[in-house]
């Protein structure tokens, strides 16, 4: 199970906490300008009614490609442009923003501007892109609200390509800015960079890596250039990139694709013998306005930069498109040297004039190209290098590897082609976006029936429930992947995922199939649902009826990306009470990351909880957190129980901090069980006051009212056609 990351070692598991290494560890003495946003106070400049989609069809969409075009040449004397083009260091920006995006949790990713913000402001792997960032505020400030920085940050990427004779597949706008950094994906514990030798986390006896992470140490897009751990071994380079690009959904074709291509263009900076990298834009002086990585002028005008450390282009056409990359990487031998700087990099033997590359300062003047370890390793690892030789060989067939792998990097965590907005939004559809056909909603008359004759089929409240909740809750805010549409919970691999019981998944979908008519089946699965919880209800003492919005479609096996779905099977989901593997984070975690990713707020994620509990939703039906005895009745009865004072809690066994049992208090008579999942809505502070809410004399209604609203908010995660 390539997911699993293996975290024990030796029998021993080692604990993390769920977000690792956060801002406030890095940068003690920042601003906490967060402090103003508490108690749902928000720090969108923008507003709640303001709609990016609206504001960027008033782009001048032209008007801001010709400025782009522009100020690629365009070159200013405080950040001179290598060779007079900023179009290399402009993709470099875009592939930074977008290569952050790990499949395992959707999280990272272009998505949301969120390089201009701690930590990846100040990643070492993102050196320098402050001023290319800056460079850019121009053009941002002129178009205003009709063009996000997100956006900016990957269509200043795409013009970059096509102004040095670069092959693009296309652009989709529909980034919408955020305005803080998101504080809830975990980028690692270390305590040091990459810089300053964070481990490398990858090893022989630690082949996976961990935990949803993409890249190989802390401060790293992917991996360390000049090889694992700078260990100068190519092959052992091709390992962490076969791994690192791997979480981002890339295969070695479009790896290698990506990377030659990418590197076509441009070069890396480590001209200055003792030069140190400076202080990131985070925890410089307050008159440096957000600049890091400072150089003194003088020096940036004779071209001597560090950034990578390493130094020299890597084509002796750098800011022309085509396929040099490889016939250098091929025609010669490379030998190991060491930059000005100090780094650790691959030069050719004996080059040709003519292959050596023009000075980034001076074109008068020929300086050698080179090769990082990373480079190497599309030579010098055998399926790698099989690839490479056909690029080589076939400029058209890299053309149109690298302009799709582009625009899936750069696209993949926006959700479906739907959402993206612009002109230049490609006919074509890719399997990575996990096409649904369109679907009708049913009619009313169709609903109704539907819904009488579910309840009398024979179906329990607590399978129909389970059904459409397995089918809603795959979906992510963090790259908009998952949910009830498409009813991929009847196809591979969800159909089989564990988590699902596949057995009695298969009964429920095999009679919803029968009963649904002309329906589809995404949209039978969530009325199902629906409808089991109006009974349950019902039985609990309310008449409610949970709002439904047909439209759905069913997706096809064909359309479906097997491989990227498989990444997403839940290792627990705690709104089913559900542990596959111990993970090395505790399991209420666990169950906040899954609220997180569905976008609850707290509130929300605590009615689920005590709702789903008492309507056997439970994986398996185990009895953990059922504390009611009218199961599929929908009451408050988790939250009452839980809050019994007449109950005492204690571990079932010592060996284990999983499972517990609630004794009558005196007597050690057995009352219920539950997981960590059920205990956190006592034990924490926050969680304990919300459920108190919950458990409340005259609450009992607003329980139920406040349950369905969350549910439906689940059930129509995915319906971008509503919002
Ligand atoms: C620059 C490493 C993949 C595009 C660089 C630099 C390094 C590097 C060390 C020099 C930075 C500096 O000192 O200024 C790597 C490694 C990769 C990788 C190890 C993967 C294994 C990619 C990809 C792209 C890309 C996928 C884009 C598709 C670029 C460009 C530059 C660059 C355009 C030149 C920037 C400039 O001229 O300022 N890369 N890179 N790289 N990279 Fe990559």
């Amino acid at each position: 199970d390539p997911k699993a990351g293996c975290p024990v070692h030796g029998g021993e598991m080692k604990i993390r906490s769920l977000l690792g290494r956060q801002n406030k560890d890095w940068w003690p003495d920042a601003l906490p300008v967060d402090m103003l946003h508490q108690h749902g106070v928000s720090p969108d400049p923008m507003g709640e009614d303001f709609d990016y989609a609206e504001a960027f069809k008033k782009l001048d969409y032209a008007a801001l490609k010709a400025d782009l075009t522009t100020l690629m040449t365009d070159s200013k004397s405080w950040w001179p442009a290598d060779y007079g083009h900023y179009g290399p260091f402009m993709i470099r920006m875009a592939w930074h923003a977008a290569g952050t995006y790990r499949v395992t949790d959707g999280r990272g990713g272009a998505g949301s501007g969120q390089q201009r913000f701690e930590p990846l402001n100040s990643w070492p792997d993102n050196g320098n892109l402050d001023k290319a960032r800056r460079l850019l505020w121009p053009i941002k400030q002129k178009y205003g609200q009709s063009i996000s920085w997100a956006d900016l940050f990957i269509l200043a990427g795409n013009v970059a390509i096509e102004s040095m004779g670069g092959p693009v597949f296309g652009f989709g706008g529909g980034r919408r800015d955020v305005y803080q950094s998101e504080g809830d994906t975990f980028w690692g514990a270390e305590e040091i960079w990459v810089d300053q030798g964070a481990q490398t986390r990858i090893t022989e006896e630690q082949v996976e890596l961990e935990g949803p992470l993409a890249a190989i140490q802390m401060g790293l897009i992917y991996v360390n250039p000049e090889g694992p751990g700078g260990d100068p071994d190519p092959l052992k380079s091709a390992r962490d990139m076969k791994a690192t690009f791997l979480r981002m959904a890339m295969n070695s074709e479009e790896t290698v694709a990506l990377t030659a291509g990418g590197h076509a263009f441009g070069k890396a900076h480590g001209a200055k013998p003792g030069e140190t990298f400076g202080k990131a834009p985070a925890g410089e002086a307050i008159h440096q306005q957000g600049f890091g990585w400072l150089t003194d002028a003088d020096e940036i005008g004779k071209g001597h930069i560090t950034t990578s450390g390493i130094e020299g282009s890597w084509s002796n056409n750098p800011t022309q498109w085509g396929g040099d990359y490889f016939r250098l990487l091929f025609k010669y031998d490379y030998e190991l040297v060491e930059s000005p700087a100090g780094a650790k990099q691959w030069q050719p033997i004996n080059p040709d004039r003519e292959d050596m590359a023009p000075d980034a300062r001076d074109p008068n003047k020929r300086v050698p190209t080179m090769m990082t370890t990373a480079d190497m390793a599309l030579k010098m690892d055998p399926e790698f290098r099989a690839i490479s030789e056909r690029f080589r060989d076939d400029q058209a067939a890299l053309d149109d590897a690298f302009a799709r792998a582009w625009f899936k990097l750069t696209h993949r965590d926006m959700g479906p082609k739907s959402l993206y907005l612009g002109p230049e939004v490609p006919e074509e559809t890719l399997i990575w976006q996990d096409p649904v056909p369109a679907g009708a909603a049913p009619s009313d008359a169709d609903v109704l029936a539907f819904k009488s004759a579910v309840l009398s089929s024979g179906l329990t409240v607590s399978q129909l429930v389970k059904t459409a909740w397995a089918s809603a809750s795959t979906y992510r805010k963090s790259d908009k992947r998952g949910g009830a549409n498409g009813a991929r919970i009847a196809l591979a691999p969800q159909k089989d995922w564990d988590v699902n019981e596949p057995a009695e998944l298969a009964t429920v979908l095999a009679k919803l199939n029968e009963l649904r008519g002309s329906m589809s089946l995404a949209d039978a699965i969530v009325l199902a649902g629906s409808a089991a919880v109006e009974k349950a209800a019902k039985d609990g003492g309310f008449d409610v009826t949970v709002p439904f919005t047909g439209g759905r479609g069913d997706a096809t096996q064909d359309w479906t990306d097997v491989e990227s779905f498989h990444w997403m099977e839940p290792q627990a989901d705690g709104f089913r009470n559900y542990l596959k593997t111990r993970q090395p984070v505790k399991t209420e975690e666990l169950l906040l990351d899954k609220a997180s990713l569905l976008g609850l707020s707290g509130p929300e994620m605590t009615v689920l909880v005590g709702g789903l509990r008492v309507l056997g939703a439970n994986h398996k039906g185990i009895p953990k957190g059922v504390f009611t005895h009218r199961k599929g009745a929908l009451t408050n009865d988790f939250f009452v129980n839980l809050f019994d004072i007449d109950t005492f809690w204690d571990l079932a066994d010592t060996a284990s901090d999983e499972e517990f049992i609630g004794y009558t208090r005196g007597e050690r008579t057995e009352k219920w069980r539950a997981t960590r999942t059920d205990l956190i809505f006592g034990s924490n502070s926050q969680l304990r006051a919300t459920a108190e809410v919950y458990a409340e004399r005259g609450h009992e209604e607003k329980f139920v009212r406040d349950f369905v609203k969350a549910w439906v908010k689940v059930m129509n995660a995915d319906r971008f056609d509503l919002a």
